[in-house]
């Protein structure tokens, strides 16, 4: 039984913006569950995190099959957590799964075969106790399997109602641009790719993000903060309650040289003299392309999410200061 009332405002607090040429409205803010919502991580801060989201308007939440640890535990958690605090809400929420990266063991647990992916798809309905995601992403390009196979098997996703919208993530331009276009003879539209882009990694700017304006597609970029690096967090030192302190193998802590912290405490003095954090420079600086329909963060607590949404109560960034951050990106 939930207690929980959303704030009846909430749609007033965040913008929205048009998944590319799609129907789909999205909250230019959007929460993923890569980390902090496994099974090893307390429940009370997962629906914290949930409940503040959706107060503050973000309705979508973005999940994999692999999320965890251990993998699975993510989409049961949201699982239960929807059901006991947002089962009135489901047609508010756009709730994403992927598949392709390593599930289960043999040759059908990752990838991008048919197997797998609608396997996995029937894993992930299960774990979150839903009829369809809204969105099924392929998470990976299978080199070895025929991108008609990935494609179709999306496709049938879509057709066989367990899934609203087909989606790619880490496909580059060329593969980006052949797959949307199996997609559409398939009559089942690209709705949205997912790259890594942050100040730190610029290669979607090249080829990815033109392709996809022109393909009609939304863009949702995944760990725009470099997973915390372009935060306070690691200004003065590694907190032992940060994703690098606590050692992950993601993002590692001999990786937070001087050099870096030298550049994170100039690109802060920027965010400073603005009125924002540096979380929040990340973020604005990441919607300054028009491509870009939502900003896919992580948090580890509700006053992260709180200071990222305070972005939205500040100006755009200007082309003088998007240039000065650009002098100290070189
Ligand atoms: N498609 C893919 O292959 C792929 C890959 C990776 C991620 N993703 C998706 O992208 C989502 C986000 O990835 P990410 O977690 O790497 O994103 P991120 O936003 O770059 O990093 C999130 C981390 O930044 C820190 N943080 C967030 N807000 C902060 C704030 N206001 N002030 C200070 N620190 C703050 C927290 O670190 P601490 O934990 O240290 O507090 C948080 O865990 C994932 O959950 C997942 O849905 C997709």
């Amino acid at each position: 039984m939930t207690t929980y009332v959303p704030r009846p405002d909430r749609y007033s607090a965040i913008p929205y913006a048009r998944c590319g040429r799609s129907g789909l409205m999205l909250p230019r803010l959007a929460l993923g569950l890569w980390h902090n919502f496994g099974g090893v991580d307390p429940l009370e801060n997962q629906r914290a995190m949930l409940r503040r989201s959706f107060d503050l308007g973000i309705t979508h939440f973005d999940l994999a099959n692999n999320y965890g640890p251990p993998p699975g535990s993510a989409e049961i958690n949201f699982g239960r957590l929807l059901r006991e605090d947002f089962s009135a809400h489901r047609d508010e929420l756009i709730i994403s799964s992927k598949a392709g990266y390593r599930m289960w063991d043999g040759p059908y647990g990752e990838w991008g075969s048919r197997k797998n992916l609608l396997a996995s798809l029937d894993q992930s309905l299960k774990r979150m106790g839903l009829d369809y995601v809204d969105i099924f992403y392929h998470h990976r390009p299978d080199p070895a399997t025929p991108l008609e196979e990935s494609m179709g098997a999306l496709a049938h996703a879509v057709r066989s109602g367990k899934a609203l919208y087909a989606g790619l993530s880490n496909y580059n331009a060329e593969q980006t641009r052949r797959a949307a276009a199996i997609l559409k003879d398939l009559g089942v539209p690209l709705l949205i790719h997912q790259p890594k882009y942050s100040m730190f990694v610029r290669e979607p700017e090249g080829a990815l993000l033109p392709a996809l304006t022109e393909l009609g597609a939304g863009c949702i970029p995944f760990s725009p903060l470099a997973q915390g690096l372009l935060t306070d967090r690691y200004l003065a030192g590694i907190p032992a309650d940060s994703r690098a302190g606590k050692g992950s193998i993601f993002l590692k802590a001999e990786g937070i040289t001087s050099q870096l912290v030298d550049q994170l405490r100039a690109l802060n003095a920027i965010a400073s003299a603005r009125g924002n954090t540096l979380a929040q420079l990340a973020v604005l600086w990441i919607l300054r392309r028009p491509e870009v329909t939502t900003v896919l963060i992580g948090a580890s607590r509700v006053a992260q999410i709180d200071d990222l949404y305070g972005a939205f109560a500040t100006s755009a960034l200007s082309a003088d200061e998007i240039a000065k951050i650009e002098l100290i990106l070189k």
